[in-house]
């Protein structure tokens, strides 16, 4: 065990604080659970293959290539991350997953076609085709431009929730694995708002035995997961575990859970450029972003119900941001737009494009635009990788329940409930690394930086 120093416990809240954490070490192997094996987990999983046989380079994973400072700037301590922290090894992971497709990882990975068959597929196919989905849990009214029937089929949501527990722990027992995670990396669901149902274990569990439609498979994996032990992160709107319910059940059993959706493209542009206006303020009239993308994700999306879903993840981030009500002159009166149009021949190379309307001094108009020319799964996959092993680590420091220090991956982070969620970038890479320094009794930094002046 590493240990964290102790130090001195005074108050309820320094308690919470400053409470000595031990780290159980990464030792043995972590059996990382995709639901869904689509392009973001097939992307995922190849990249960290070719990864460990050094045929790849992790690019835009903090885990495995970003590094941390420790100490004052004279100190001149910054370590890889993962040198920092005691990470479960890519050579340790063990994939499973379900999809309501039967395509073996390898064939999902060709058909999604983010990465080139002869460079990047052929050299893992091996590892690839073992990867071979369990039945989803999986109704057509959540997703419903969906036709893939590997599933575990017309059964109640209590036999579902039984099944998806008996799969994580046939593969926890098959697979011989010391740990697990469990990813969501299956298609966006039709939007559900939170209601009676979600509120408590109690409404839960009722209305999983009265097959209420307000549950939906995701919020069953979830369940599982958290009952199995297993944290949870979800890469995709849709509720899931962010669920009052689910959350204080996570909360009880010390099971880390986060979400929702992986901030990749243009939602990733926005959190970076808007809390430029504000910290300058500088005035917005309006920002319209629209996108075109011809992945499976953006079929899905097409169908109204399911964009909803996206549609509200994306449009709350500049309110948080901008604050408004704090800032009328500035954010008063923003005019947010986002649509995602599915166009095929664009596959997984998506196309944002954002027009900014700002005004400065005087009221003086501006534009900003931004044309990002991205790949969606290249992106989302370093993320759902940092996600795993960060809420593999987590567990095994005994942090429990809503992990905000991961807000920096997500659209929509999840939060305690009475707090608002934090979207700057840049604030919650802070907030990211120090809650490393903090696992691992590193001092906080906060860059006031007075000791370089007031020394001698
Ligand atoms: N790529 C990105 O940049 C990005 C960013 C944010 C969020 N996301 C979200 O990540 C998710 C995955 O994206 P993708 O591009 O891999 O999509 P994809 O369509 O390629 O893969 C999703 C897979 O999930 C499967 N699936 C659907 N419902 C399921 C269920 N109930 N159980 C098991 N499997 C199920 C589908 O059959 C499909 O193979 C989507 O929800 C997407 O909105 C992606």
């Amino acid at each position: 065990m590493l240990a964290r120093p102790a130090r001195a416990v005074t108050t309820e809240r320094t308690l919470i604080m400053n409470s000595p954490h031990t780290v159980a070490p990464a030792t043995g192997t972590l059996g990382v659970l995709t639901v869904g094996l689509g392009a973001v987990a097939t992307t995922l999983i190849a990249g960290v293959e070719l990864a460990k046989r050094g045929q790849g380079l992790p690019i835009g994973s903090m885990t495995q290539m970003g590094t941390i400072r420790l100490g004052k700037r004279t100190d001149n301590r910054s370590p890889l991350v993962k040198d920092f922290v005691p990470l479960a090894r890519l050579e340790d992971i063990v994939w499973g997953a379900w999809d309501v497709f039967p395509d073996d990882a390898y064939v999902a990975a060709s058909r999604a076609g983010v990465l080139e068959q002869g460079k990047h597929l052929e050299s893992i196919s091996e590892a690839l085709r073992d990867i071979r989905p369990m039945t989803a849990a999986f109704e057509r009214k959540y997703a419903r431009n969906l036709t893939g029937e590997h599933t575990k089929g017309d059964i109640s949501k209590r036999d579902m929730l039984n099944a998806i527990r008996a799969d994580i722990n046939r593969f926890r027992d098959e697979k011989k694995v010391d740990r697990l995670v469990m990813i969501w990396c299956a298609s966006t669901e039709i939007f559900i708002e939170p209601g009676p149902q979600h509120m408590t274990l109690e409404s839960f569990n009722a209305a999983i035995d009265a097959n209420d439609e307000m549950i939906s498979p995701a919020m069953l994996y979830a369940y599982a997961s958290i009952l199995e032990n297993v944290p949870f992160a979800n890469g995709a709107p849709n509720l899931a575990v962010d669920t009052p319910a689910l959350r204080q059940l996570a909360t009880d059993m010390n099971v880390p859970i986060s979400g929702k959706d992986f901030k990749t493209g243009q939602t990733l542009m926005k959190t970076v450029l808007a809390p430029m206006l504000k910290a300058r303020q500088l005035g917005l009239a309006g920002w319209y972003s629209t996108n075109i993308l011809g992945n499976r994700d953006g079929e899905v999306l097409d169908a109204p119900e399911n964009f909803k879903t996206k549609e509200e993840s994306k449009l709350g981030v500049l309110e948080d941001i901008l604050e408004p009500s704090k800032n009328p002159d500035l954010y008063g009166n923003v005019f947010h737009k986002v649509s995602i149009n599915y166009y095929p021949p664009r596959g997984d190379n998506k196309e944002g494009w954002d027009n900014i309307d700002i005004f400065g001094w005087l009221n003086y108009p501006m534009q900003i635009k931004v044309d990002f020319l991205c790949r969606d799964s290249i992106l989302a996959a370093p993320l759902a990788l940092d996600l795993v092993l960060y809420s593999d680590l987590a567990q095994r420091a005994g942090l429990g329940g809503i992990q905000e220090w991961l807000s920096f991956y997500y659209k929509s982070p999840q939060v305690a409930p009475g707090l608002y969620p934090e979207h700057d970038l840049f604030i919650q890479l802070t907030k990211l690394k120090n809650t490393l320094r903090w696992i691992m009794g590193e001092d906080q930094i906060t860059h006031l930086g007075r000791e370089y002046y007031d020394e001698g």
